[in-house]
């Protein structure tokens, strides 16, 4: 990431071999005029580390130290003060205050002192930007390759991770474009640094904008403060841009000068910073065919497709299916607290025929629903979805919610109504489960306009989130 160092001292001397020494690839100075007023441009641009003279902070002291650290990205903060009274120093560092050096100091000493600060700051962001989840992070190993179609995707895989080139995932829904994406992240020599993602399909065009530039203070109605943007945020790391074909036109221009000579200008801002960011962009759509209609700009397609890789779908790879929900069991195993270690073998065949248009997150989904439905410690045909084992439903199992019992006292309209109620959620809930919770494609299937959609899923509790993660 990079590190803005936000400097506001008096005395032009330090000033000046702040400005000279402070500076590093990952390190941007950036001055505030010592003058009337500087706290607050410092509160609207806000920073990583913050460089500032005690006069300069408005009383209470206490007051506005707790106000620079309520900002979003609690700056580290470096007090520089012409008292040498241990008491001042202890006052301040009792306000907030992270580090605290006495003015009279040696030029030298007092650079030391807050390159060692900087140093801290970056170690700290590391940290945190870096997943050291526990959880199950995604590596190459994941993507088994039993047959010759994954097998040579893998060997070109393999050959691109060391490398900083960038890159454009393609394939289905559910292929697993951001696991690999994370994937080779990890394994490539850029680990060390912040593996940011940014949906281009999720927000808004100027939000977007700034999501990825950044803005400077007053660019548009409603930027109080300045703000980084996920290239500074991805820097000495990669920056997975998902669903790329959805990025407005007007950003396709600027991401392409940014790709260019990887400097980016945030919004309002005439200053560019270097970033050294590896960028992977991924899309379920043909970028081809997409710029061939004119929906996307050819020469950043052309800038992207360098190395494309395609994922190949898993009907294409029904070789991989034994491998893969293996080892969806043991992951998916601790996490619902049910242990359930094989699959018998005519399920398991019944696996390898279907042909996924949800690909692996449906797999990965339909499992942990047979998990849940299954009895002993083995899956078996009844524990699939009737998608998949082609059986007709259970009769039993259908019928039985409505017995005699739960029709008496009740009208014939009130038990119909129930009934469809009944067969409508569980028809969703296995339509969500194969699509992965994508509405359009969901709406499409059922033959049901994507708001009419929504507002049942509404109605019957289920959140198309439910069926992604799974
Ligand atoms: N090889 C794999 N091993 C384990 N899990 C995988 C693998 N591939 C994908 N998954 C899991 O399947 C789900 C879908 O994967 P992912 O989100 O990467 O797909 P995608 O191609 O980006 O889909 P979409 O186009 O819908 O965004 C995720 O939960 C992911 O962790
Ligand atoms: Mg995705």
């Amino acid at each position: 990431m990079l590190l803005r160092t936000i400097v506001a001292v008096r005395g032009g001397r330090l000033l000046r071999c702040l400005s000279e020494r402070l500076p590093a690839p990952d390190v941007v100075v950036e001055r505030v005029r010592p003058s009337e007023g500087a706290w607050d441009r410092i509160l609207r641009k806000g920073g990583d580390v913050i460089v500032v003279s005690e006069s300069l902070i408005p009383d209470p002291l206490e007051r506005s130290i707790s106000l620079l650290n309520d900002l979003p990205e609690i700056p580290t903060s470096v007090v520089i003060t012409q008292s040498s009274s241990p008491q001042t120093h202890a006052d301040l560092l009792a306000c907030g205050c992270d580090t605290v050096l006495y003015a009279a100091l040696p030029e030298d000493q007092l650079v030391d002192a807050i390159d060692a600060t900087i140093e801290n700051r970056r170690q700290l962001v590391s940290r945190t930007l870096v997943d050291h989840g526990a959880g199950h992070r995604p590596k190459l190993a994941d993507f088994v390759s039993e047959g010759p179609t994954m097998q040579m995707f893998m060997q070109v895989v393999r050959r691109v991770v060391p490398s900083s080139a960038t890159l454009l995932l393609l394939g289905e829904t559910g292929v697993g474009k951001e696991h690999l994406a994370r994937a080779i992240h990890a394994e490539s020599p850029r680990s060390g640094g912040p593996f940011v993602a940014i949906n281009c399909a999720a927000l808004p065009e100027q939000l977007l904008e700034s999501e990825l530039f950044g803005h400077e203070e007053g660019a548009f109605t409603g930027a109080t403060r300045s703000r980084r943007g996920a290239f500074e945020l991805a820097h000495g790391g990669t920056l997975f841009l998902d669903e790329i074909g959805e990025m407005p036109l007007h950003l396709q221009a600027k991401l392409l000068r940014v790709l260019q000579d990887f400097e980016v200008r945030r919004v309002g801002s005439e200053r560019g910073v270097e970033v050294d960011v590896r960028v992977m962009a991924a899309s379920n759509r043909s970028l081809k065919d997409e710029s061939e209609a004119h929906r996307f700009r050819q020469d950043l397609y052309y800038r992207l497709s360098v190395i494309e890789l395609v994922v190949p779908p898993l009907r294409d790879r029904p070789e991989d299916i034994p491998a893969l929900a293996g080892g969806f069991l043991a992951r998916i195993g601790p996490k619902i607290g049910i242990d359930v270690r094989s699959i018998a073998a005519d399920a398991m065949e019944k696996l390898c025929q279907y042909d996924w248009p949800g690909n692996v997150r449906e797999l990965s989904n339909v499992l942990e629903r047979a998990m849940l439905l299954c009895e002993g410690d083995q899956i078996t045909l009844d524990d699939l979805p009737v998608s998949i084992t082609g059986a007709r439903p259970n009769s039993h199992a259908s019928s039985a919610p409505f017995t005699a019992d739960q029709w008496r006292g009740k009208t014939l309209h009130e038990v119909t109504a129930a009934a469809i109620e009944q067969v409508e959620r569980a028809y969703l809930e296995m339509l969500l489960g194969e699509t992965g919770g994508r509405v359009g494609d969901t709406a499409r299937r059922a033959g049901i306009h994507p708001r009419g959609l929504y507002n049942k899923m509404r109605r019957h509790r289920l959140r198309k989130e439910d069926f992604r993660r799974r």
